[in-house]
């Protein structure tokens, strides 16, 4: 039987071999992904690419759980890791507690990720203590959106790189395995990298993190626009206009079914 990835094996890799990682939020795609990522996350922008919402703010716990019980089930290598979505766990240690618990045994994932440093590192230590390993997430936090004045680049002002620093060394101190570093100027992402003893998972950060996420839908290249740190390598719009418009032809025409597509 192959075994999925642990949290220590993830942990273990700070300044090794990069860790490679992937959002995915179906059976079908992480069935894929499983067979080349360290681990999967299921993350919160699935309200935005899956589900239409203009920010990831209006995701509900219900629909992460949806997604990660079906991410969970297509596969059987990766670490599967569920983001805590906004509103499920920053009033309380305890309430990220329930919520947090709650995900894990739902959907059967090894961890959870949540958005914040410093001010979240008194929550990260008390579900670590009770065994939910934490991912943390720090820099350009989209949950935050509406304080921070829309989806900015973190660090363009070199004098706000201390705080940031200090966000990544606080989550690793309270017992984070990991720390994705999502916008923020790339000589800051390189300074977060090696001040903070547990591995960055660099996303419009820098090559130095000690691994890379994307979000699945933006490197296969489904999305009209895309930020300038993703880089596409694939072209599945495309593609599936291509099939749409073909197909629509072939109802209209009625070059579909033919003789091998019906019971004869
Ligand atoms: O929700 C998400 O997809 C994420 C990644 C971009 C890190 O949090
Ligand atoms: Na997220």
């Amino acid at each position: 039987k192959i075994r999925r990835t642990t949290v220590p094996e993830i942990a273990a890799r700070k300044g090794g071999e990069p860790i490679v990682s992937l959002t995915s939020y179906h059976a079908h795609t992480a069935a894929i992904v499983d067979k080349y990522a360290d681990f999967i996350l299921v993350g919160d922008s699935l309200g935005m690419v899956m589900h239409g919402m203009e920010s990831t703010v209006g995701v509900p716990l219900d629909l992460m759980i949806m997604h990660g019980k079906a991410v969970v089930r297509g596969t059987e290598k990766a670490l599967i890791v569920v983001d805590m979505p906004f509103g499920t766990y920053e009033e309380s240690p305890a309430v990220a507690f329930r919520n947090a618990a709650k995900i894990m045994k739902e959907t059967g994932c090894g961890a959870v990720k949540l958005e914040g440093g410093k001010r979240m590192a008194e929550t990260i230590h008390f579900l670590v203590e009770r065994g939910i390993p934490v991912m943390a997430h720090i820099g350009l936090t989209p949950q935050s959106s509406h304080v921070m004045g829309g989806f900015k680049t973190q660090g363009r002002d070199e004098a706000g790189w201390d705080a940031l620093i200090e966000d990544a060394v606080a989550v690793a101190e309270a017992g984070a395995f990991s720390v994705v570093v999502e916008g923020v100027v790339e000589p800051l992402a390189v300074k977060i990298t090696k001040a903070c003893p547990i591995p960055t998972i660099g996303i419009g950060a820098s090559a130095e993190c000690d691994g890379q996420i994307l979000v699945l839908e933006d490197m296969l290249g489904l999305n009209e626009w895309t930020p300038k740190f993703v880089k596409v390598y694939g072209d599945l719009g495309p593609a599936i206009e291509r099939a749409v418009s073909e197909y629509a032809d072939d109802v209209k025409t009625r070059a579909f079914p033919t003789e091998k597509e019906v019971y004869k």
